[in-house]
């Protein structure tokens, strides 16, 4: 997989840059293909909180500078790694910069995976930083936690940590299945689960949870009313499968048939249900109110 490292130390051969090192080792080791942006050696500036990304451009932030490099790199990574010292109780105002910067793309595209490596002087001084990653990575972008490395004082550089580091870089595995969340859907006595994809509206969708949406069965799809939310027209395709859900025009469509007449049908589809789920589907009463919620681990 793609993994994306931010380290947000400006020593470079400092402590964060030794645990950044270790745990690269390790991945690459693995087969994964490892990027690091030392954040503080980049022109990053702060969040100008313009609006010009939620707007004017979709995704685009007004700010040309080295965010540039970073975008790209952030949409393609399924795995993102925060490094940092911790300066009072946080993390260093450069890396804070570039996460901050993210509010312009929202969701990156591919992320399923995160980790988070902290240097600092003394012990227990995490519980700042470990707020931010948890709930402005794991819990608001749906990412599956690789782990929380801490080194202080004495630990920093040992040889303890950094094999522990290279470890854990190793045993990284690619998303599989397993890792991908589950959208569950219940009405009377019939309860499915559709796997989500990676887009926009199917990331902002799970941040809407729960939630219940009635619909009439056309013939060929549930068709029920439900605002969009945030989504990327770009994601947008032609045509359904068979078992496809919809999630774009004011609908939440449970996609159970039409294939073959769907071509001419431009949707956002969000999430898929298996060949028996389907026909559990099609059981339903003509008229059906559906219960969306999410499949643990991921509700929170
Ligand atoms: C501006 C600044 C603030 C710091 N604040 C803390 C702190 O709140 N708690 C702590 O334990 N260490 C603090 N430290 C120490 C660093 O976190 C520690 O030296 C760390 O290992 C540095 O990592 P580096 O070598 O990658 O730069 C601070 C250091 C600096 C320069």
């Amino acid at each position: 997989m793609k993994i994306l490292i931010l380290n947000g130390s400006p020593r470079p051969d400092g402590n964060t840059a030794a645990m950044v090192g270790a745990y690269k080792a390790g991945a690459e080791s693995a087969g994964h293909s490892v990027t690091v942006y030392n954040v503080c050696r980049m022109n990053i500036k702060g969040c100008l909180a313009c609006e010009y990304c939620h707007t004017k451009a979709f995704r685009t932030c007004v700010q040309k500078d080295d965010m540039q490099m970073i975008y790209p790199a952030l949409d393609e990574a399924d795995m993102i790694v925060l490094a940092s010292p911790i300066y009072y109780h946080g993390f260093s105002g450069q890396l804070q910069c570039a996460i901050n910067r993210i509010y312009a793309p929202g969701y990156p595209k591919k992320l399923r995976k995160a980790a988070l490596l902290l240097s600092s002087g003394d012990k227990g001084v995490y519980d700042g930083a470990v707020f931010a990653y948890r709930n402005s990575f794991l819990e608001y972008l749906h990412l599956e936690d690789m782990g929380i490395f801490t080194a202080a004082g004495s630990e920093n550089k040992s040889e303890e940590l950094l094999n522990g580091l290279t470890a854990a870089g190793a045993a990284l595995t690619d998303p599989d299945d397993r890792n991908v969340a589950r959208l569950v859907i219940s009405s009377g006595n019939v309860t499915v689960k559709a796997r989500l994809n990676n887009t926009m509206a199917a990331r902002d969708l799970m941040n809407r949870l729960p939630m219940t949406v009635t619909g009439v069965d056309s013939g060929i799809d549930y068709c029920c009313e439900c605002g969009d939310g945030a989504l990327d027209r770009s994601e947008m395709q032609d045509g359904w499968k068979n078992g496809d859900i919809n999630l774009s025009g004011g609908w939440f469509a449970i996609l159970y048939g039409g294939e073959e007449e769907s071509a001419s049908y431009h949707q956002m589809i969000i999430a898929h249900l298996t060949e028996e789920d389907n026909r559990l589907i099609q059981t339903l009463p003509g008229q059906a109110s559906f219960r969306l919620s999410l499949e643990e681990p991921y509700r929170r």
